[in-house]
């Protein structure tokens, strides 16, 4: 038996507190002879579960109801799925900060922080001293921040000596050329990688072309090509990063973006890049895209993470129609353009796993590959739009 002095000690509770349950009935004392009150096991244990259920979001009411044997089912699932909620959240908060501390696995805090606050985790990333390139590359590439340098200098590695840095093929480049119906006589390329395109626009047209990628690698190399074949009065290549475009408005009347839209977003980059574009221009843009409403799961599961924004072609008209264009035309790249990008890829990737065999990237690139392998063409794809201003 306790005084109520020694009660308040056992379950950490103040005296006043206790004198207040006791008045709700929710603990009995025995008065004594001597007038004071003496507390038994049971109400300890009495005491001890409604801490519990306290804990547990019940109030006072409710867990003196419980206690009593009188709550109602409803109540107490109502209750546990909220607890079941609460606790999710506590672990994604508990995960995110371990990944922040790098005491966790950072590509899932990435994702999910990709996922759930993609700006948040941008500007996050340039407060932890990432200049805006590398916070988009830790974005869609590395996805951690303590071993990013060395997985984009492998990554640079592989890819720097392939001319086609994704899916893509002339055959299609021209298609979508002959889709637009003016002039092009002033066009702007964006995320041109090392030419191939600006190449395949440059003898098809004759017309004046700017083309910009931010990579100095990639720059260079087009550079190089076009005093090759001595355009370089026509065409030229600028460094610079599609998410502020040194342009004017009204300057072209041709904006070509082949394969790397999503780094912006779909949405966003058409909403900037519209007032560069002339009244009656064209904005020529591909996009990674859901072909059936039912994808397989081994395809999600791989895109959620790679590609969270990634929806079905009708998503992407719709988006494109809401901020204003016309969507004049649209079709799916051919199975030949994706061989075109993954099979020098892959034969580069087999060549350097000797001398880089636990490089993250060369495993990220295989992985990638082998879902492109699986795939048969039904299940996503590059989309061509066609879209007028
Ligand atoms: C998937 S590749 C596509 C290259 C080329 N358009 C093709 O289809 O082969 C994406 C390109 O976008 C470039 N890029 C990435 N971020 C960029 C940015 N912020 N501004 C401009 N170019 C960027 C990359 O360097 C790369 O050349």
């Amino acid at each position: 038996m306790y005084l109520i002095s020694e009660l308040a000690n056992k379950v950490n509770v103040s005296r006043t507190t206790l004198l207040y349950y006791e008045k709700i009935g929710l603990i009995k004392g025995q008065r004594q002879d001597n007038g004071y009150r003496r507390y038994s096991e049971s109400d300890v244990q009495r005491l001890q579960l409604l801490q519990q259920l306290h804990r547990g979001g019940l109030t006072l009411k409710e867990c003196h109801a419980c206690l009593n044997g009188d709550l109602d089912k409803q109540t107490l699932e109502s209750r546990l799925a909220q607890l079941e909620q609460e606790i999710t959240e506590k672990t994604q908060a508990r995960d995110l900060i371990a990944g922040l501390l790098g005491k966790h696995s950072q590509k899932q805090i990435h994702e999910s922080m990709v996922e759930v606050a993609p700006d948040a985790h941008h500007q996050w990333l340039l407060q932890q001293g990432f200049n805006e390139k590398d916070a988009l590359r830790v974005k869609w590439l590395s996805k951690d921040m303590t071993t990013h340098e060395q997985y984009m200098q492998d990554f640079m590695k592989v890819f720097e000596t392939l001319e086609r840095w994704g899916p893509g093929g002339e055959s299609e480049t021209l298609k979508a050329l002959s889709m637009v119906s003016s002039g092009a006589d002033n066009i702007l390329e964006i995320g041109s990688g090392k030419g191939l395109t600006t190449l395949a626009l440059a003898n098809n047209t004759s017309g004046k072309i700017t083309a910009i990628d931010n990579e100095p690698v990639a720059v260079e190399n087009l550079a190089a090509k076009l005093a090759t074949e001595n355009i370089e009065d026509r065409v030229s290549a600028v460094c610079a990063s599609m998410t502020a475009l040194p342009f004017s408005p009204d300057s072209f009347d041709l904006i070509w973006a082949e394969g790397c839209v999503y780094i912006m977003g779909f949405e966003a980059a058409l909403k900037s890049w519209k007032p560069l574009i002339q009244k009656n221009g064209y904005l020529v843009v591909s996009d990674l895209v859901w072909l059936t409403n039912s994808p397989k799961p081994e395809f999600t599961e791989f895109w959620k993470s790679e590609y969270p924004n990634m929806v079905n072609m009708h998503t992407r008209i719709e988006q494109a129609q809401a901020l204003g264009y016309q969507v004049c035309q649209h079709f799916t790249i051919s199975p030949q353009s994706w061989d075109n990008y993954w099979r020098p890829l892959e034969q580069r990737v087999n060549q350097l796993q000797a001398d880089m065999p636990k490089s993250q990237a060369l495993a990220d690139i295989l992985h990638e590959i082998g879902v492109y392998k699986q795939h048969q063409g039904d299940q996503f794809g590059y989309e061509f739009f066609i879209l007028k201003v």
